[in-house]
């Protein structure tokens, strides 16, 4: 086996080949002037099991285009396999047409992938209305959940929390960490307005009054859902609140906005400065396991 640190893995990718002790290396990407990527492996791949590590933020479309040129490159190379582990995968809330006339973003993206690679790897997709990776992937797929991550991290360092997920599709994280370590939990309802505005409200009678309280949710990026679900916490009169989500993109300044109203915590799936749960073990123990 061979791992593949693509640009925005390369630190997680050089852990998960140092715990298994196999050969790592990373790919070259270099940007041209009029910003064309140029992507070389570095070492003889034909016949080797190639794994590429990547991650999809800041400029997801430049890390897209790379590992499309990766994938397909290594195919050519006459790797023996080319799997490629997403520790976050993008685009998977544009998996519908809302709106006549618009791209189904997810699934142009999975069938050109799927031209040139022999399974995928995701951490917590962000399965909305889709049920399972197979639903968008025609080759061999892995889900991988870090709930029980988060659920150890709570274990360790709260007690006594509510576990709060913020709208519907969260009882996916949400709930099924507050059953791992056996607490309390609600999901609420989440109406989304536009990008930066959405309505709550709780789905079940419940008092939350002077409760600490973890917020579990899949990804934050703009921190609207987060801001209005503490805001709404609030108005309830709950105690304290931290939260927890698995793929901290936090665009622009939304880390200092929040921390305003919180303590935050991600897994580094996507790596900043809030990335205190580790999923290298995670990714390494699928890799060598018979599961995929
Ligand atoms: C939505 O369905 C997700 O689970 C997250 O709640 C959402 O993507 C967070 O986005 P934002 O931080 O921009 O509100």
């Amino acid at each position: 086996m061979l791992i593949i640190g693509c640009s925005k893995a390369q630190k997680l990718a050089k852990r998960v080949a140092r715990k298994l002790k196999v050969e790592y290396s990373k790919l070259i990407v270099r940007k041209f002037p009029d910003n064309e990527i140029y992507v070389r492996f570095d070492k003889n791949i034909k016949n080797k099991d190639i794994v590429l590590i990547q991650s999809f933020y800041n400029n997801v479309n430049d890390a897209l285009i790379e590992t499309i040129f990766a994938a397909y490159t290594a195919k050519d190379l006459k790797a023996k396999n080319v799997t490629l582990v997403a520790t976050y995968f993008p685009y998977f809330r544009q998996d519908k047409r809302f709106n006549y006339g618009e791209a189904v973003s997810i699934e142009v993206i999975t069938k050109v992938l799927c031209k040139c690679l022999d399974k995928i790897i995701i951490i917590n997709p962000h399965l909305h209305r889709k049920n399972s990776l197979k639903e968008v992937f025609n080759i061999k797929v892995k889900e991988l959940s870090a709930n029980g991550l988060i659920a150890e991290y709570i274990k360790k360092k709260f007690k006594n929390r509510v576990i709060v997920g913020p709208d519907r599709e969260s009882y996916r994280w949400a709930e099924r960490v507050a059953r791992i370590i056996n607490g309390d939990f609600v999901i609420l309802k989440k109406k989304r307005i536009s990008a930066y505005n959405v309505k709550l409200s709780f789905n079940k009678k419940i008092d939350l009054k002077n409760k600490d309280i973890v917020i579990v949710d899949d990804i934050v990026s703009t921190g609207t859902t987060l801001l209005k679900t503490i805001k709404f916490l609030r108005k309830h009169k709950v105690g304290r609140i931290d939260c927890i989500c698995v793929h901290g993109i936090f665009v622009n300044n939304t880390l200092k906005k929040l921390e305003k109203y919180c303590r935050l915590i991600s897994t580094n799936t996507i790596p900043n400065k809030r990335s205190k749960i580790d999923v290298t073990n995670l990714i390494a123990e699928t890799l060598i396991s018979k599961t995929i």
